[in-house]
Parts: structure tokens; C-alpha cells; sequence
């Protein structure tokens, strides 16, 4: 049994069950619980995140991408940026690494249902929407129309590309996909152009409906202000923080932003509570 109770800093030990290449340098992984008790056990929410650590280089954080109605195992999409990454992304199939969580808070998926619901993520950002959308997406009936606008800086880049061919062919599920002005191939068929810019093309009404993004600080920023400028109201607009971090758990307070824990108090956050921190996020 996993003393995980006793200690939380004890990971659960994990099995590499399987591995995708998104692209280059975006991996998603399938982790198994080594201990069947810790895998029924496990209970989490679609935002929540954890600690995953690669044993003999450290820790990182990661998103859980698999809704809780999925499965007794963790998924991840990760991009190898540094150390840990790098660490993880050379581990194969069959080895065991580690996972600590469920930590942070979780989208409203209750709140949200009869609504329709806009996710618009960049790059790797479309990690942190991948549970809120399979889970809206295994709930069907339970909402309105929904959009996917997906954006990556080339066509090279696009996470996620298999699936959104199969969530376009989905009832009322509208996918759209953008690359940055260059990054398009002669095959391309989707938009070129910026996120907030093609989202505001879309020409989206805010009658009620709930936004989620998510991607890189400065998509972030220029969606806000596409946001504020089409009158979404900030209460509708949901985002994810991301944030140094080291315990997980609220005790270090390495992720602080201004009054808030990343790791406690967040990472999804509404735009109206974003307009209240510190403005380097
Ligand atoms: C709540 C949360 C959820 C996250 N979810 C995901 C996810 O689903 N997929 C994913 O790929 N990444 C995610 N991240 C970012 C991820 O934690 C970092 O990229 C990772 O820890 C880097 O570890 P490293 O040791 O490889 O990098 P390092 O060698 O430590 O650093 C490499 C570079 O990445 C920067 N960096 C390191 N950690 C962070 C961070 N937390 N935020 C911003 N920049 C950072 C460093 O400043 C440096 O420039 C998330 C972060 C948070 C806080
Ligand atoms: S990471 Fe330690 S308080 Fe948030």
C-alpha cells in the first residue's frame, strides 16, 4: 500500500503504459498506478494538475489531460523545455516514473452545463483544456453548441491533431484551427492568422456562453482584450495560471502571485480574478 497519506510528498509510482508523439517536442503519456489500491483510490477533477517526477532529476507540472470519467490511469501532454522534461521524454514504455496529486482547483463542468462553451487554446495551452472538453464532449447532452479554436505557431506544431479531426465530426462541435502568418504548408487548409484575431473573425456573441483559454502569456493577454472588446463579461471567461512551483500543496510558497497560491488557490481562475493580480501574468 502507498503511504501517500502519511507523507505527501510521496509519489505514487507510476508505469509508463503508453507514449505519442504529438510533435517534435510535445509528448502525451498514459501512466498506470503501479498499486491497484492507490488506482481506485485516485479521484480528481478536469483542471487539476500534479507533480510528476522523474526519479534522479526532479519534479514538474503537468496538467492532468484524461477527465476522471476516464479511466483508473493518469494521462499528461508535456513539452520538453528543460531538465525535467528532457528527463522525462527519455523514458520509455514499461519504465516507472512518479506522480503526487491530485493538487489545485478544477473548472466548474456542473456550473457550465446547458451552455454553450468556447475553448481556445495555443500550443501546448491546449493541454490544460484536453480534460474540460473530453469530459464536455462524454457528456454530450449535458451542453450547448461547442467551439474548438486551436492555434500553434506552425503547422508542425499542432498538438492534439488526430483528435480534433475526430471531435470536428462530432454533433455541434464546430473545430477550427489557425497557424501564425508563415507557418502554414501548401497543404494547409485551416486559418492562418493569430488567435484573438481569428476567434474575433468568428464574429462569437456572449449570450451566456463560457470561454476557457488557455496558451502562452501573450495569447493570453490579446484574448482578454478580444474578450473585453466583444463584451464577454470577465465572469465567463475562465483561464489557467501557470507559475513556478515546488511543493504543490500550498506549504513553500514558491508560486505566489500577489495574495494568491497557484498551486492552492488556483490554477483556474476566472478573467474578472486575473484583472485583480500583480500584472506579470
Ligand atoms: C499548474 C501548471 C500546469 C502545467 N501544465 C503543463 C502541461 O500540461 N504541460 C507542459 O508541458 N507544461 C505544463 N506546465 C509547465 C511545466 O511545469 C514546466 O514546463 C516544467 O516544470 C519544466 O520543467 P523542466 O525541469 O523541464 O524545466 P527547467 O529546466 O526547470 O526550465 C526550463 C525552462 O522552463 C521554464 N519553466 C520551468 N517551470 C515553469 C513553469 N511552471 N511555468 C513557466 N515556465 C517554467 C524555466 O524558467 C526555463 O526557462 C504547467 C505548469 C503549471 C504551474
Ligand atoms: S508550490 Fe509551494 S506553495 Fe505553491
Amino acid at each position: 500500500m502507498n503511504d501517500s497519506t502519511a507523507n505527501p510528498f510521496m509519489p505514487h509510482l507510476m508505469r509508463i503504459a503508453e507514449s505519442r508523439d504529438e510533435t517534435l517536442d510535445v509528448r502525451t503519456l498514459r501512466l498506470e498506478f503501479i498499486d491497484p489500491e492507490a488506482a481506485s483510490e485516485m479521484e480528481w477533477q478536469a483542471g487539476q494538475f500534479g507533480q510528476f517526477s522523474i526519479f534522479g532529476t526532479g519534479e514538474c507540472v503537468f496538467t492532468i489531460t484524461n477527465p476522471p470519467n476516464r479511466g483508473d490511469h493518469i494521462e499528461c501532454t508535456f513539452r520538453d523545455v528543460g531538465k525535467a522534461t528532457n528527463a522525462l521524454r527519455s523514458r520509455s514504455v514499461g519504465q516507472t516514473v512518479g506522480f503526487r496529486g491530485p493538487y489545485g482547483n478544477w473548472f466548474d463542468m456542473e456550473g457550465w452545463q446547458g451552455k454553450d462553451i468556447l475553448f481556445v487554446g495555443g500550443g501546448i495551452g491546449m493541454a490544460a483544456l484536453h480534460a474540460p472538453l473530453q469530459f464536455v464532449l462524454d457528456h454530450r447532452d449535458d451542453y450547448g453548441e461547442i467551439l474548438v479554436l486551436n492555434g500553434a505557431r506552425t503547422v508542425a506544431d499542432i498538438v492534439y491533431g488526430d483528435e480534433m479531426n475526430e471531435w470536428q465530426e462530432m454533433d455541434r462541435v464546430k473545430v477550427v484551427q489557425t497557424v501564425d502568418p508563415g507557418g502554414e504548408t501548401s497543404e494547409w487548409t485551416g486559418e492562418v492568422g493569430l488567435i484573438p484575431n481569428v476567434f474575433e473573425q468568428l464574429d462569437p456573441k456572449p449570450n451566456g456562453n463560457i470561454v476557457v483559454t488557455c496558451g502562452p502569456p501573450i495569447m493570453i493577454h490579446f484574448m482578454m482584450i478580444t474578450l473585453d472588446k466583444l463584451g464577454f463579461p470577465p465572469e465567463q471567461v475562465i483561464t489557467t495560471l501557470e507559475n513556478k512551483m515546488k511543493c504543490g500543496i500550498g506549504h513553500c510558497g514558491r508560486c505566489n502571485v500577489g495574495r494568491l497560491l497557484v498551486c492552492r488557490d488556483g490554477p483556474v481562475v476566472t478573467a474578472a480574478q486575473l484583472k485583480d493580480l500583480p500584472a506579470e501574468l
